[in-house]
């Protein structure tokens, strides 16, 4: 634990009360200075510390931003998320991710933010990452398995963050959109970003990034994704705490993870089956300048799409689907 941690720790047991800095001090083994300091860093943080009368603090209010002092208390992981690293602003924490794996970081570090200020989305597009109202983080995963195995993993971590999203928001079923979206009412929530380093016969890592917009409103999107995209808070009219979300889809994904990477993806089949928005519909997909028209049916146990088309039955293992037969607005 970070000493900022450990006070964040000592404020919360005192309930509201106040804790002096003399016993900080001690039981940090730092300077009254040094205490001061992290206060400070803690309430630019958006924490709400009081000074009290005789050189104590007291914890007002904390914010809700994921911070590993907030989600640590949250989490029911044995790895996941356990090394929980926040940044109020970062270029992409898929790519902070990226620099802990080559520095040899462990399997389960997660970097989440406040802001991205070059949030990346699949296909080289951005990612709309304003500061302070939804979720950005990644996650560094070192699964032993073949390089093949991993064109199902963003469904898993799909499959995750629907559950998730379900438990906190239980009047919104949230669905998962072949790849890797998640989607309420036919708009999307949620964008997974995986990125993977391997070798011809085995992965060195993959990190999953997960963007899922949370207090967002109407008013917040820019024009052009109005009617494409929306938040936990748009349907539900409820804000919520990033840190409580962060928490609910970490607990979520590692027993679905475990389960995978011992079992493989056919044990998850049902469950995402369940979820599949995709399933029964006309769809068109882009595969680079390639459009194809065809009738999503069910994933297949490799991860990949199951396309009906004209021709037949295709298994379908990258694109990008837009639900109908024409426009592309999906
Ligand atoms: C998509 O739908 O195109 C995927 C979006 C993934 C966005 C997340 S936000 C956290 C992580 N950092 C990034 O730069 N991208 C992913």
């Amino acid at each position: 634990m970070t000493t900022s941690e450990q006070i964040l720790e000592a404020l919360r047991q005192a309930a509201g009360g106040e804790v002096s800095s003399r016993a900080m001090c001690e039981r940090l083994g730092v300077s009254r200075a040094a205490v001061w300091q992290q206060i400070e860093a803690l309430r630019a943080g958006g924490y709400a510390i009081e000074a009290c009368s005789r050189r104590g603090y007291r914890l007002v209010t904390a914010p809700d931003t994921p911070h590993a002092a907030e989600v640590a208390p949250l989490l029911t992981t044995r790895l996941i998320g356990r090394d929980c690293r926040y940044r109020a602003e970062t270029g992409s924490t898929n790519r902070d991710v990226a620099a802990l794996a080559l520095a040899g970081a462990e399997e389960g570090v997660v970097v989440a933010a406040g802001a991205q200020t070059s949030g990346r989305g699949r296909m080289t597009r951005v990612w709309f990452s304003p500061p302070g109202l939804n979720l950005y983080f990644s996650m560094l995963l070192r699964p032993a398995v073949e390089p093949g195995r991993a064109a199902s993993l963003p469904l898993v971590a799909g499959l995750a963050v629907a559950e998730a999203l379900a438990d906190l928001a239980p009047e919104t079923v949230p669905l998962i959109k072949w790849p890797n979206d998640i989607l309420i009412g036919e708009k999307k929530v949620c964008g997974i970003l995986c990125e993977m380093q391997a070798e011809t016969d085995c992965v060195c890592h993959i990190i999953p990034g997960i963007g899922v917009n949370v207090n967002l409103t109407v008013a917040d999107l820019p024009e052009e994704l109005r009617g494409r995209a929306t938040s936990l808070r748009i349907e539900t009219g409820r804000s919520f705490s990033r840190a409580v979300v962060l928490a609910a889809i970490l607990n979520r994904f590692e027993p679905l993870y475990e389960r995978w990477c011992a079992e493989g993806f056919e044990p998850l089949l049902g469950a995402i089956g369940t979820r599949d928005a995709l399933r029964g519909r006309t769809i068109t997909l882009e595969q680079g300048g390639r459009r194809v028209v065809g009738v999503a049916d069910g994933i297949l146990s490799d991860g990949a799409l199951r396309l009906a088309t004209e021709q037949g039955a295709v298994p379908v293992y990258s694109g990008e689907a837009h639900i109908g037969n024409g426009g592309l607005g999906g």
